[in-house]
């Protein structure tokens, strides 16, 4: 067998589905065979992505989802097609600023996206699975600010850095119900959650402090999301994959 080929017929719900790295990981499982579930808040934009994928000849349904919203979240869960066998937790959201000055607002809508809304979505995904007693693979999009801080992005440093830890706890919580949980830690890749900051001068400082000297592209994170979805990584749970072209092992 291929590597990968296992994914063929599976069914995925992606998270932050209507633009970005969530998009991409669409494509990318619906090139894989998967059947996919997108979700976001923006339907429009879901509808669009849908249509990409159909026109490539992949599956996809889409649902409106808000993560911080329990009803929101079990009716998306409820509405996937077939059995839910993949979970790619990847809405999140940034909202930079001093920590001196951050408003309780901003504070709350990046902890109740990243946190809460990861931990809302994988909790409805995992009591699908166990009560469908069928096998499931979470991947919690993290990054690398959960493992090392930057200035001016303290709410979001916090809430990957929960994002992480809940990973571990949740893999060790419900690897008995045949459900992984991994947390894939990516650096800096061009998006629209930061591609205003790329345009900048500081970006070309930033570079210079990632050892490959360059931003990540999303096509950087295909194995790694393969490997933490697919049978191939059967005995990986609770890990953090990091792909950061060497931003966390920059010299101090
Ligand atoms: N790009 C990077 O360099 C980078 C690096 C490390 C980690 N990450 C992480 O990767 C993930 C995706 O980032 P991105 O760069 O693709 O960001 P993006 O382009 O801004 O996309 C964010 C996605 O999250 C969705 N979203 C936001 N709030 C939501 C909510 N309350 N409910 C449901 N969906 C919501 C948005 O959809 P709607 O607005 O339509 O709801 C959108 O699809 C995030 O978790 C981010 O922290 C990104």
């Amino acid at each position: 067998m291929r590597m990968f080929e296992d994914l063929a017929g599976k069914s995925a719900l992606v998270t932050g589905a209507s633009r970005g790295l969530g998009l991409h990981f669409a494509e990318l499982l619906a090139g894989h065979g998967v059947n996919l579930t997108l979700t976001a808040r923006d339907k429009a934009a879901l509808a669009t992505a849908q249509a990409r994928i159909s026109s490539d000849g992949g599956v996809a349904a889409i649902v409106d989802l808000d993560v911080t919203d329990k009803a929101s979240v079990e009716a998306a869960i409820a509405f996937v097609p077939g059995t839910l066998d993949i979970l790619v937790n990847n809405a999140g959201i940034t909202a930079g600023g001093s920590a001196l000055t951050i408003e309780e607002h901003d504070w709350d809508q990046v902890i109740d996206t990243n946190l809460k809304g990861s931990f809302l979505v994988a909790q409805a995904a995992a009591k699908r699975v166990s009560d469908e007693k069928t096998r499931g693979a979470i991947v919690n999009i993290a990054s690398i600010l959960g493992l090392r801080v930057a200035g001016g992005l303290a709410a979001y440093a916090a809430s990957k850095a929960a994002v992480v830890q809940l990973t571990g706890a949740l893999a060790l919580e419900w690897a008995r119900y045949g459900i992984r949980v991994n947390a894939l830690c990516p650096g800096y890749i061009e998006t629209d959650l930061n591609r205003d900051f790329f345009a900048t001068e500081a970006d070309k400082h930033l570079i210079q402090r990632i050892p490959q000297r360059r931003f990540g592209k999303p096509e950087n994170l295909d194995a790694p999301l393969l490997l933490l979805c697919s049978k191939v990584g059967d005995y990986i749970t609770g890990a953090t994959l990091v792909v950061d072209g060497g931003h966390l092992v920059s010299t101090l």
